[in-house]
């Protein structure tokens, strides 16, 4: 197989035939701090993750609570062609929640290693066993599909994971799953542990790894190198503490790399990803492969020569198969290739001279640390072309209030002019620079819809009268986004120029015709 000139010699892996994909973004996902997810939003990720492909979707753990019970029915009644499966523990009454919300397939489980049985269950070697085949006796017995996983498998004594397995094998289960509870394998003794289960046990094999040191993903691989038919994965790879394998990057591996046969339709991955950020409150670093914001983009002016010639210089994926768009940033690495296509891409034509004066305002600001967005760019053209006409929203006053008590809250009232027409609201915030930014958001509303990406303060100088740079970038509704920066003495007027700079950026552009 050669993908990227990269040969890997399947004969030597015992790789299935297909790969199937369990996702537990909505179990194991979330159980990552902080997120909770509505019935509703449970049902609107399960119906994108079927959409996608997923072969069994993990929704929840029925036992926990009736809203639990309710996203089960839920999604139950949506007849997906993905398994939906709940999570159990090897107890009759977890299994008869399940039951009771008419799911057929789950997802049981005991802690068999020493840390679990002595501290966490304070039961025997026996016992465990015991309850672990009853439960899964009793699961089949009311005709479940059961998917058995050891917690804590890879912290497990080898002859007892192996004694635990085969019993559960002989009990009836249908697949065994291997969970690597808090990451602590290494790619070496993933592929022995695999190994040894392959050899000695009959049923299907799933890995559900944990990636505390960063190895979910490069276990998972080699897990189905050794022959593991499954892998558990969650969009984002959001999961318990570092979270688990990512499904994405999982997926993206066997379709490029491996070239594996998956149910999975990758040109929906970021996407889904995107969709799942939102609804859990888990945004992407811009570095995460497949989905994050920089996974597309370049900067360097080396690299973009040869991304303009042939993408796959600096591409392996090409960014539509997984449904992102490729991104020429501008900053200090900058070469004139990327600056032409950039300005090409906006039909901004301008003479060697303009070129020039761009290509240098680029670096200069790229040196002083800044990055340039499109937005940015467009409004250094427009200056030098002598097009820049004048700025649509411009403040015309501004009076604050802070508080200390509880009673009030700090205030700000802002009277703008937006194209011509004056407007003031006031509005109240968690400190004077807060609600003079809601206000400016409630003013402009009627023209863009601002959201405040990322906002920093620095003062530049000592002493209380130092002066203070603001470094803002905003978005609107579309994703355009624009830096905005300004200096002043006074924190909250540089607050606000930085905002109106960066907004009218902004509007910039969205306006038709400027070149
Ligand atoms: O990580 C883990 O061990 C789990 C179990 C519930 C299987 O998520
Ligand atoms: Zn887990």
């Amino acid at each position: 197989m050669q993908i990227n000139n990269i040969e890997i010699s399947k004969s030597k892996l015992k790789l299935p035939d297909e790969v199937r994909l369990f996702d537990t973004t909505l179990r194991d996902g979330e159980q990552a701090p902080g997120v909770a997810l509505t019935p509703d939003e449970k049902v609107q990720i399960a119906q994108k993750l079927d959409n996608l492909g997923v072969n069994t979707i993990e929704y929840g753990f029925p036992a926990v609570s009736e809203g639990e019970r309710y996203a089960a029915r839920q999604i139950h009644d949506l007849g997906l062609d993905a398994n939906i499966c709940g999570l159990a523990r090897v107890l009759e009454k977890d299994i008869n929640a399940l039951l009771d919300c008419d799911l057929n397939y789950v997802h049981t489980f005991i802690g068999t290693s020493p840390l679990h049985r002595d501290y966490k269950l304070k039961m025997s070697k026996e016992k465990v066993l015991d309850k672990a085949t009853s439960g899964v006796e009793y699961a089949k017995d009311h005709g479940l599909t059961v998917e058995f996983s050891a917690e804590d498998s890879t912290r497990t004594e080898e002859d007892f994971l192996l004694e635990v397995y085969k019993e559960i094998e002989s009990a009836g289960a249908d697949i065994i799953n291997v969970p690597d509870t808090v990451g602590v394998l290494v790619p070496t003794t993933t592929r022995d542990i695999i190994s040894t289960l392959k050899d000695n046990l009959n049923l299907p094999i799933s890995v559900h790894f944990h990636n505390d040191f960063g190895l979910a993903v490069a276990n998972s691989i080699v897990a189905i190198e050794s022959g593991a038919e499954q892998a558990h994965v969650t969009v984002n790879g959001i999961g318990e503490r570092g979270g688990n394998a990512s499904l994405e990057e999982l997926a993206i591996t066997l379709n490029v790399i491996y070239n594996m046969k998956m149910k999975i339709d990758t040109t929906q991955l970021y996407n889904v990803s995107d969709f799942v950020s939102k609804l859990t409150g888990i945004k992407m670093p811009p570095n995460k492969p497949v989905v994050g914001e920089n996974a597309f983009a370049h900067e360097s002016g080396i690299h973009v020569h040869g991304i303009l010639e042939n993408a796959a210089t600096y591409e392996p994926i090409p960014p539509e198969l997984v449904g992102h768009t490729r991104k020429i940033a501008l900053g200090k690495h900058t070469g004139a290739n990327a600056l032409k296509s950039k300005l090409d891409e906006y039909n901004i034509k301008m003479n060697e001279d303009q070129f020039c004066s761009v290509y240098d305002q680029v670096k200069d600001l790229g040196d002083k640390g800044k990055c340039i967005t499109d937005a940015d760019l467009k409004a250094i053209a427009v200056t030098i072309l002598g097009k820049a006409k004048e700025e649509a929203v411009k403040l015309v006053g501004l009076s604050v209030s802070s508080s200390s008590g509880e009673a009030v809250s700090p205030t700000a009232t802002v009277k703008l002019n937006i194209n011509g027409e004056e407007k003031e609201t006031s509005s109240t915030g968690v400190g004077p620079v807060d609600a003079a930014l809601n206000a400016i958001q409630i003013l402009v509303k009627g023209t863009t819809n601002i959201e405040l990406e990322e906002y920093n303060i620095a003062a530049i100088t000592g002493g209380t009268d130092a002066l203070a740079e603001v470094f803002v970038i905003t978005s609107d509704e579309k994703g355009n986004k624009a830096t905005g920066r300004a200096t002043r003495e006074d924190v909250i007027m540089a607050s606000v120029d930085a905002v109106l700079n960066s907004i009218n950026k902004i509007l910039m552009i969205k306006e038709e015709g400027n070149f």
